[in-house]
């Protein structure tokens, strides 16, 4: 096992969904997979494994933030073996192109997090960016299935609460929504040299104070989860 993953090596698959929320992790497992075994509940950041039209899938939860996700992510990649990871999750959408309940497809992540000054020092703006192969699929899958995608930036906003921040200049700078994570998780796929996307839905809007109930909310993210597990498996 590794520090906060209880699981021995072969428990994991290769191809990881990752959700913020160890419940939607369960969910997921639940819903979507054949015969899923929890591998995990150390600090009840659940993770399970099954197969998805017979192909061996796992699904991880990540925690809130840059901190946790890449605490998960690092050792799901150096200890277990993982090469492709799926961020699925909820944003808050930013520009007047993206409506609620909208999946968009991360191909970039700007971020306010020190992890980019962190690891390159002070001058140096690295920008995290999507795996091309999955961007690639993920659309292409979501075409085929009539599934509407947006592509595009997403901020991944180090604090939630945040009233210092310039959204508006991000938004006019063609940012599409922000959330907690993927410039983190660009970061560390191109780090490890692994293949990583994140895929959203809209769940609250910045410009319009709109959020969605929970049944919209059950019925966005079904969409979305139906399109990483067949973007995984194409
Ligand atoms: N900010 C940060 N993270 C989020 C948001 C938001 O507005 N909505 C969903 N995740």
């Amino acid at each position: 096992m590794s520090t906060h993953i209880g699981a021995n090596r072969g428990d994991i698959a290769s191809t990881v969904l990752m959700p913020g929320d160890p419940l939607r992790a369960k969910y997921i497992a639940e819903t979507y997979l054949d015969n899923p075994v929890c591998y995990s509940s150390v600090r009840n950041m659940l993770g399970f494994t099954g197969t998805y039209k017979g192909h061996k899938i796992s699904v991880q939860g990540a925690g809130m933030g840059i901190p946790s996700l890449a605490i998960y992510t690092t050792e799901m990649i150096k200890e277990f073996g993982v090469d492709t990871i799926y961020r699925v999750g909820s944003c808050g959408g930013m520009s007047p192109d993206v409506k609620m309940r909208d999946i968009i497809l991360g191909q970039a992540g700007t971020t306010d997090s020190s992890i980019i000054a962190n690891t390159f020092g002070p001058g140096v703006y690295y920008s995290p960016i999507a795996d091309f192969e999955l961007l690639d699929s993920a659309y292409q899958t979501a075409k085929a299935n009539d599934v509407d995608v947006k592509v595009g930036n997403i901020f991944a906003a180090d604090r939630f609460y945040n009233d210092e921040l310039d959204m508006q200049k991000l938004t006019d700078y063609g940012v599409l929504a922000t959330e907690m994570e993927t410039a983190g998780l660009y970061l560390l796929a191109a780090k490890y040299h692994i293949r990583a996307l994140t895929i959203l839905t809209v769940s609250d809007h910045l410009q319009t104070g709109e959020s969605l109930s929970a049944k919209d909310r059950e019925t966005s993210f079904d969409e979305m989860i139906r399109l990483s597990l067949d973007t995984a498996i194409a």
